[in-house]
């Protein structure tokens, strides 16, 4: 084995330089994705992280070595050296024609996926293998881009990342979606949300945001519920609601209209339209009040309480109101956490702000939190709660208590609908459900 093919990265092209125009000689390394043959050609479809592409052999310039060529098993790792050019049939539309091979990684024989239908849970069981696929590939670089946008797009606004421990002594959510985890000989529990530690960093690094997993406990079966998330969160101080919402609103729009243009060739081969996304981000976003949803739910018939929170039913009448992301703002105090304002012109409902969007319901949370002392503790006596949980949150609103207001994005929940996914899991590499831990 040529060991420094491992580590001489810059004598490789890329199958991403190829898609851009590089033909002629090249040199790429990768998986043998697919195999097949037919009378004196193989033909192998190789991935190497940069993209797919297909490589021909022929017996002509191979003899016999074409039936070792022919016998690799799939997911062996092979060093390709040929002439690449375009080939508007070739299903990647480039195409190498290998002159030399080498194996570098023999696979073995019996690769459990076939190219063949297989069951969810199959999948999933070899989430490790299943994960080599095409539509993953498109998924999983669009959730990278996504991520590396938001980011830009936080530095551009003037935040900071601010990350925060996932080991935390209180609810910020609320308790029914609590992991409880023995922490040596106590209690602790997993965080939902790093809301409440950012509302201490915003008085030492001013407006910050991360990009962390928090963690619910959600007992229910729902495409859009996993027990572990990858959440976006961002916390702004001397803003309040009107502030909130023109930040989300901008960055979704902004950060959306750059994956619709700079991924558009991705888009489209998952059958999402890049211009009809953009068409859905345009400013400023549709309105609504908790209210006023209430009484479109009421219009189509629906037995909704004034005062309960919406679920995926609900959420899912609005949506087709409006096609697009849009906002309902002022819940009531009772369908939301602790920390949200009251509305001082209407105190039973809150400053608090859902974005909604199509094929999923709520991807963001959001509001201004309470910044008053009193107040903050007359409503966590109010839920019932435990001051003494929430001693040293209290306390930062004893000193440079500023009105602020954040919001929690789930990051999956924002590729599900801008990528039209049929459930959650498929927008995160390794899914955590209510069903299983494995891989
Ligand atoms: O609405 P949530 O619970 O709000 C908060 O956690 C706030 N503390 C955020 C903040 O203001 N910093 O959660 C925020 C978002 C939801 O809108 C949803 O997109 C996502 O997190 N989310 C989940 N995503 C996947 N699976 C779950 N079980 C989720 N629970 C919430
Ligand atoms: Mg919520």
């Amino acid at each position: 084995m040529a060991s420094n093919y491992f580590f001489m990265e810059e004598k490789f092209d890329t199958i991403e330089e190829i898609e851009k125009g590089k033909v002629g000689k090249v040199r790429i390394r990768g998986w043998v994705h697919h195999k097949r043959s037919s009378g004196s050609i193989v033909f192998y479809i190789v991935r190497d992280g940069t993209g797919f592409i297909q490589v021909t052999f022929k017996k002509e310039d191979f003899g016999e070595k074409i039936k070792e060529i022919d016998k690799l098993p799939v997911e062996s790792v092979v060093v390709i050296e040929g002439i690449a050019k375009e080939d508007k049939r070739s299903p990647f539309g480039y195409e190498i024609e290998a002159k030399k091979i080498e194996i570098l990684s023999k696979a073995f024989e019996g690769y459990p996926i076939a190219k063949k239908y297989h069951g969810v849970d199959f999948l999933l069981r070899y989430r490790h293998l299943s994960i080599r696929d095409r539509k993953k590939f498109l998924i999983f670089l669009i959730r990278s881009k996504f991520l590396q946008f938001a980011r830009e797009w936080f530095w551009k606004e003037g935040f900071k990342e601010f990350t925060t421990p996932s080991f935390v002594s209180s609810a910020c959510e609320g308790g029914s979606t609590l992991f409880e985890v023995k922490y040596f000989d106590r209690k602790a529990y997993l965080t939902q949300s790093w809301q409440l530690y950012a509302e201490a960093g915003i008085a030492i690094l001013g407006k910050i945001f991360t990009i962390q997993p928090s963690f619910r406990a959600e007992k229910s079966r729902t495409r859009r519920h996993l027990t572990e998330y990858t959440h976006l969160e961002a916390e702004i101080p001397f803003c309040d609601m009107e502030c909130l919402i023109e930040i989300e609103e901008k960055f979704i729009s902004e950060v959306t209209t750059r994956i619709a243009e700079e991924l558009s060739k991705e888009l489209k081969e998952l059958g999402v339209d890049p211009e009809k996304l953009k068409e859905q981000v345009k400013r400023p976003f549709p309105r609504i009040t908790y209210t006023q949803a209430v009484e479109i739910l009421k219009k189509k018939g629906i037995k909704f309480e004034w005062g309960e929170d919406f679920g995926a039913d609900e959420e899912k009448i609005l949506i087709e109101e409006f096609k697009r992301p849009f906002f309902v703002t002022h819940y009531p105090k009772k369908a939301k956490a602790f920390y949200h304002k009251p509305d001082p012109k209407n105190p039973e409902v809150t400053l608090s702000v859902d974005m909604l969007a199509p094929n999923v319901g709520e991807i963001i949370g959001s509001g201004e939190r309470i910044s008053d002392y009193e107040e903050l503790v007359r409503r966590i006596k109010e839920e019932g709660l435990d001051p003494k949980d929430y001693e040293w949150y209290v306390e930062l609103r004893k000193w440079g208590s500023v009105p602020h207001s954040g919001f929690g994005l789930g990051v999956e929940r924002y590729l599900m609908w801008i990528l039209n996914l049929d459930h959650v899991r498929e927008a995160i590499p390794f899914p955590r459900t209510i069903t299983r831990v494995y891989p």
